[in-house]
C-alpha cells in the first residue's frame, strides 16, 4: 500500500530513495507499462491500494529468488504489482491474476497484451481469473508448477486462501502476503478501516504462518505489513 505522506517526512524520504535506488534495474519499457497501471489506478481513485515501487521490486526479488515458473496473485488492481511478479517469473512463466472487478479485470488484459515489447516480460503470459477468487479458485485445478501466490485481495478471506493453497499446491511454494497490520489492527489500534473480526482473522493467520514449523517465514515491516513463507518441501 502506498503513503501519502508529507514531503518532509522520514518515510516519505525513505520510499523515493529506495525507489530511486531500484529504478535503474528496470528498462524504460518496463517502467512505462509500470506508469500505465499506476495511472488507472490513481482514475478510479484507488492509487493508495497499490503497492509502492519498493514494495513491488521486493515480491519481484523473492519470486525470482525462489525460482517459480507459474505465480498467483489474489488481487491485481490495475496490475501493478502483477508486472512485479511477472517480472520475478523464469523466462515463459505464467502470471494468473484473479481479479473480482471487471473494470479492472479488462485493463489488466489490455495492460498485458503490451508484455511482448518490455525486455523482462517478453514471452512470459498473464492470465486474468474474473470473479470472486475464492468461487474462482474452488473451480480451478492449477497447473503443478504453480509456485506460490501474493495474497492482495478482501483482508477477511485471507485465512480461506491459505486453506486453499495448502490444500492445492504441492511441494516447496511461496506464500506473499500484503497488508498484514491491517493498518495497527492486529496489535490493537482500532482507529482503523477493519472490523474486530477482521483483526482476529488476520492475527489467525499470521500465527499460523510464522509460527508453523512447515514454513520459514517472516514478517518485512514495510508500512503496512508484508509476510514472507516459504513451505518446506
Ligand atoms: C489492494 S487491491 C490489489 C492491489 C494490487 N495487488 C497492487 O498492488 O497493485 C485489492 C484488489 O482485490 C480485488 N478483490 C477484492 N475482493 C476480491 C475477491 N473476493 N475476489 C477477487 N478479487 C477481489 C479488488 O477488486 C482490488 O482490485
Amino acid at each position: 500500500m502506498r503513503i501519502e505522506e508529507n514531503k518532509d517526512s522520514f518515510e516519505y524520504g525513505k520510499l523515493n530513495y529506495l525507489d530511486s535506488v531500484y529504478q535503474p534495474n528496470l528498462s524504460p519499457e518496463f517502467l512505462a507499462l509500470a506508469e500505465q497501471a499506476r495511472a488507472e489506478s490513481r482514475k478510479l481513485n484507488k492509487e493508495g491500494i497499490s503497492i509502492a515501487l519498493s514494495e513491488a521490486y521486493v515480491i519481484s526479488e523473492q519470486v525470482k529468488q525462489a525460482g517459480c515458473s507459474s505465480y498467483m496473485e489474489l488481487g491485481s488492481l490495475t496490475g501493478y504489482s502483477a508486472l512485479f511478479l511477472l517480472r520475478g517469473l523464469k523466462s515463459g512463466g505464467t502470471l494468473f491474476c484473479f481479479e473480482k472487478d471487471a473494470r479492472c479485470a479488462d485493463f489488466i488484459e489490455s495492460l498485458f497484451k503490451n508484455m511482448p515489447n518490455v525486455p523482462e516480460l517478453a514471452g512470459k503470459k498473464g492470465i486474468v481469473m474474473r470473479g470472486d477468487a475464492k468461487e474462482a479458485l474452488a473451480n480451478w485445478k492449477p497447473p503443478s508448477d504453480v509456485g506460490g501466490a501474493f495474497i492482495d485481495a478482501n483482508k477477511s478471506a485471507y485465512p480461506d486462501y491459505l486453506k486453499w493453497i495448502e490444500a492445492h499446491l504441492k511441494g516447496s511454494y511461496l506464500i506473499l502476503a500484503d497488508n498484514v497490520f491491517l493498518s495497527g489492527s492486529v496489535w490493537g489500534l482500532t482507529d482503523t478501516p477493519f472490523s474486530k473480526k477482521q483483526a482476529l482473522g488476520m492475527i489467525e493467520f499470521n500465527k499460523s504462518l510464522i509460527q508453523n514449523p512447515s514454513y520459514s517465514s517472516y514478517f518485512i515491516a514495510t508500512s503496512e505489513g508484508l509476510l514472507v513463507a516459504r513451505r518446506k518441501d
